[in-house]
């Protein structure tokens, strides 16, 4: 028996559900595994807006920082609507989660694109392009590029113009690729580094780097695919990926093409790690104001979440295993949300799903 501490942050939208249905299948792991988790309630994102004027502050970071790992559900609002879009870009909500995510050093997202046999139906592509199904890993580079690059908008000659800078060292490029070449030797052993090299000074870096670490991995292919190209194949043959790796904002957009292919964003959980075995464990998706407190989301990616979050940080293999189990359990029952419906299922709620895996945890 054993305790471990976990930070959470509900954040917005239809997060606090989410994260719910997430803690009681935690729950009923604690109850079936005899372990104990405490759970620590954190703002984030608008949340710690509407508190504190801010998405984040530095003693919301310091709690996050002594827990065994963080569970997140999202964060942001209608950026049309939300008065939080009415501030400067530094203190909007999506500022806080790349705070989070740089302050804490979690340059390694991993996104399981996983297509379930239940769920072919749910998945737009055709039966001949599913074949025999997919099962994708993307690592996607968190704390660089784009996202973290200098940037800004001022005035040249009278003409507005704003600029962002896509920087990487060869440092942050090495460690996400011996993630991606470490990863891949615990599946298919395949990577596929994803890149701009026809265009861009960094990817041209990326590539060497990438193929320096790949020497230290003789048993891993490595092949080289340009992002357009990458994005055309997901959806022509997704079978042919095992390991993507890949720069912070290719990423972002990969792996939500990636989710849809699985049936619904809704099904995609991510991780994203540092160097020791902390880690923030969160959905890949966003926090659908539209949908928020009616009882609509799907818990499944944030469940799934929770599950990487017993695997990669809190070292609990058999109870990660348990919940996998039970999210395939209840889909071959099936029940399914609004999302990933199809015909001759039923349709059930965000507390319902979150129910019905945590019973089939025993
Ligand atoms: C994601 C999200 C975030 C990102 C947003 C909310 C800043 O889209 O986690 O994929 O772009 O990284
Ligand atoms: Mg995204």
């Amino acid at each position: 028996m054993k305790n471990y501490h976990i930070a959470v942050i509900p954040g917005d939208g239809i997060g606090p559900e989410i994260v719910r249905e997430a803690r009681k299948v935690l729950d009923q792991v604690a109850k079936v595994y005899h372990h104990t988790f405490t759970y620590e309630e954190l703002l984030m994102g608008g949340a710690s807006i509407d508190v504190h004027g801010v998405p984040l502050t530095d003693e919301t970071i310091a709690a996050a920082k002594k827990a065994d790992a963080v569970l997140m559900g999202s964060i942001g609002g209608d950026t049309t609507t939300s008065p939080w879009y009415q501030l400067p870009a530094d203190r909007r909500p999506e500022a806080g989660l790349l705070k989070i995510r740089k302050a804490l050093n979690l340059f390694a997202n991993l996104r399981p694109a996983y297509l379930y046999t239940e769920l072919r139906k749910a998945c737009p592509l055709r039966d001949e392009v599913i074949g025999d199904g997919f099962d994708i890993l993307i690592m996607r580079e968190l704390t660089g590029g784009l996202y973290f690059g200098d940037r800004s908008t001022r005035q040249v000659d009278g003409k507005w113009v704003a600029e962002d800078t896509l920087t990487y060292s060869e440092d942050e490029i090495r460690r996400i690729a011996v993630r991606g070449f470490e990863v891949a030797r615990k599946r298919r052993r395949k990577v596929t580094s994803v890149d701009k090299a026809n265009v861009l000074d960094s990817s041209r870096l990326w590539r060497k780097i990438v193929e320096e670490v790949a020497s230290d991995y003789p048993d891993v292919t490595l092949e080289h695919m340009l992002v357009d190209n990458c994005a055309m194949q997901l959806v022509r043959d997704p079978g042919q990926f095992d390991v993507v790796l890949t720069e912070n904002m290719f990423g972002d957009i990969l792996s939500d093409e990636a989710s849809m292919i699985t049936g619904s964003i809704g099904m995609l959980s991510s991780a994203s790690l540092n160097e020791t075995r902390f880690g923030l464990y969160e959905p890949s998706h966003g926090s659908a104001p539209d949908i928020a407190g009616k009882n609509l989301a799907n818990p499944i990616a944030t469940i799934l979440s929770a599950a990487m979050m017993l695997r990669y940080s809190l070292d609990l293999d058999q109870e990660a295993d348990a919940v996998e189990k039970a999210v395939k359990q209840v889909l071959q029952d099936g029940y399914r949300t609004r999302d990933i419906f199809s015909e001759g299922c039923e349709k059930v709620g965000t507390d319902r799903m979150g129910t019905l895996i945590a019973q089939r945890i025993q």
